[in-house]
């Protein structure tokens, strides 16, 4: 039997690839978000070996090795794939499964529970139930829509609602215990877990239910927050409250807030890209999740000394991921909502811009390296200038600014918009021209030595790859589309992405380090350099339809082919048969 997904991710989480790499290998180099060292899997001089800690991959850019923690070990140790697994539980503390603990029905069986749980807590807000969980909500300003699209809920001044109505749909009291609904009274018997509490589901990515918060509606029975304990499939520290929502946000950056209220009042005026940690600091693994969807977090926390902390905290997690960071002064107001409640979306929109100026802040810093009384450094000046302008995607942001940099360096405006022209231009082409090489690299990149993974089509086989890359960061970007391996016109690509739709079907995580057992260490090598091309998820509906137009394309074309191939042998068969009836 093969080791469980989730087994296999935990294994992951609770052994950072970094720090199991670091025991083997100096890492001396950073680049980007990679650290590198020299590969222990061949003799180099300069460093090839890349870790990233953001993907939790190892990659070696020389012998092509890679895979997770899971693959280091092996290779390093000398160990199969279990023993591998083995090795890295016990340096983490872990138990190898007995098959029961980690069962695959008992996951699906809870987040059942949960789906009926939010249902249930939803329908109380229309009943008398209801009536205090509605007043509280409108004191807070949060509209019906609101309610709806976050799926908020009642649950009622009770010990045992909840539990009566999961029982009537079959669900025993060791199932609600496991899932941390009820909890076990000291005679015994069970009662909820959430009463008269305001309930905010918490759904993950793929849009399941995996756990609840709970904020008090008036009285002082426990804290003013309650969340859901981990259970087998709640883990607060790595999930975000409303990234089901965010991810699908078009603004390009995601607003790190701390409260479930704020993220409501975020997305109520038009902020549809915030979300919360659960009620603990940033971890690196919700950082990651993070860094799936976007390359810029605005940490929006409360203004008090204990939320400023918080950001700084927060920040070096996510610049470790190569994550544009930049915090929120909130003035005037001690959280979001409140600042959105006093002054309004229009000037939270302000607050952010405030925060986003890093052109001014990149132009500041070069303006005060030059002495612009000098000629040479007043040409300096412009051409450093010109070089940050060239990368800003819309032609007013660069004509706007070239302006302000003639005007400081005392040139005509034209001078710096054809340098920042010309300048652009040269990128465009140098990226043009390094997509095009890495078209037609891709089929000796991809393992020259395995002639079995070689692509016989390359521009199909791009797209292949870029469907896998999205697959695994997002598997609910898939939904709906129908597509098979047998589509692709790679092999190896098409297993690849069989066995990602399998696991993804039956909910379970993907990664690397999930998909070990079912490929060779060559494969998971390929599978990792896939991984490790850079894919930003914020357009990945568009996207996967783009690749999945591609392959289909494609796929059309060689059927074309084959058919014309076909219909010419067709063709002489039957010119030769003619020619001997003819000489009949
Ligand atoms: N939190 C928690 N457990 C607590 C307190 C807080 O999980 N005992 C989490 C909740 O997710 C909460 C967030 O931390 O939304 C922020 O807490 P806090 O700032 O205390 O809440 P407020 O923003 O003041 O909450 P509200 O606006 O609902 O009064
Ligand atoms: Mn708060």
């Amino acid at each position: 039997m093969p080791l469980p997904e989730s087994f296999l991710q935990e294994i992951a989480d609770r052994n950072d690839i970094t720090d199991v790499v670091s025991g083997y290998v100096r890492l001396t180099k950073k680049s980007g978000s990679n650290l590198f060292g020299l590969c222990p899997f061949h003799s180099e001089k300069s460093p090839s070996f890349s870790v990233s800690s953001e993907r939790q991959i190892y990659h070696c850019f020389g012998c092509q090795k890679g895979g997770s923690v899971i693959n280091f070990i092996m290779e390093i140790e000398n160990l199969g794939f279990r023993d591998a697994v083995e090795f890295l539980a016990r340096r983490s503390g872990l138990e190898m499964p007995q098959g029961e603990s980690y069962d695959r029905r008992e996951r699906e069986r809870m987040l059942e529970l949960n789906r009926e749980t939010a249902r249930f807590f939803f329908k109380n807000l229309s009943g008398a139930q209801g009536a205090k969980a509605i007043s509280y909500i409108k004191s807070r300003g949060i509209s019906p829509e609101m309610v709806k699209t976050f799926g908020l809920g009642s649950a009622p001044n009770e010990w045992s609602v909840l539990r009566d109505e999961m029982h009537k749909k079959g669900f025993s009291d060791k199932e609600l215990f496991d899932a941390g609904l009820v909890r076990k009274g000291k005679s015994g018997g069970f009662y909820d877990t959430f009463r008269d509490r305001l309930i905010f589901p918490v759904i993950d990515i793929r849009g399941n239910v995996i756990g609840f918060s709970g904020r008090l509606l008036g009285g002082d029975d426990g804290p003013k927050y309650m969340n859901s304990p981990e259970t087998l499939v709640f883990s607060k520290s790595r999930n975000l409250f409303a990234m089901n929502l965010a991810k699908k946000s078009k603004k390009g950056y995601i607003i790190l807030s701390e409260g479930n209220i704020d993220v409501v009042s975020l997305h109520q005026a038009g902020f549809d890209c915030a979300v919360a940690s659960l009620g603990t600091a940033l971890t690196p693994e919700q950082a990651r999740l993070i860094s799936r969807y976007a390359n810029e977090v605005i940490i929006a926390y409360d203004s008090d000394e204990a939320g400023q902390k918080a950001s700084a905290r927060a920040v070096g997690i996510l610049e470790k991921l190569d994550i544009k960071v930049k915090i929120l002064n909130i003035k005037g107001a001690k959280d979001p909502d409140e600042f959105i409640k006093l002054k309004g979306a229009d000037a939270f929109s302000n607050l952010l811009h405030e925060s986003e100026n890093h052109i001014d802040f990149a132009l500041r810093g070069i303006i005060n390296k030059h002495d612009l009384s000098i000629d040479e450094q007043r040409v300096a000046y412009i051409k450093e200038s010109a070089a940050v302008l060239a990368s800003l995607p819309s032609l007013v942001e660069r004509e706007v600014y070239s302006m302000r940099i003639a005007e400081t360096a005392s040139v005509s405006p034209k001078i710096v918009t054809d340098e920042v022209e010309r300048i652009r231009k040269g990128k465009l082409s140098k990226a043009k021209k390094s997509y095009e090489k890495a078209v037609l690299k891709v089929a000796n990149d991809a393992h020259p030595k395995e002639k079995s993974m070689r692509y016989e089509n390359q521009r199909s086989a791009l797209a292949e790859e870029g469907i896998i890359r999205l697959a695994i960061s997002d598997d609910t970007l898939l939904d709906g589309t129908h597509l098979t391996g047998s589509d692709f016109s790679s092999n190896i690509l098409g297993k690849f992405f069989d066995v990602i739709m399998e696991k993804s079907q039956r909910g379970a995580p993907l990664s690397i380090a999930t998909l070990g057992e079912d490929f060779t260490g060559e494969e998971i090598s390929h599978l990792t350099s896939i991984i490790e091309k850079p894919e930003i998820l914020i357009n990945g509906k568009k996207a996967v339809s783009d690749y999945i137009n591609i392959i289909k394309t494609e796929k059309q074309s060689s059927l074309v082919d084959d058919d014309a191939l076909k219909a010419y042998q067709k063709l002489r068969q039957d010119n030769k048969k003619g020619m001997v009836e003819n000489n009949e």
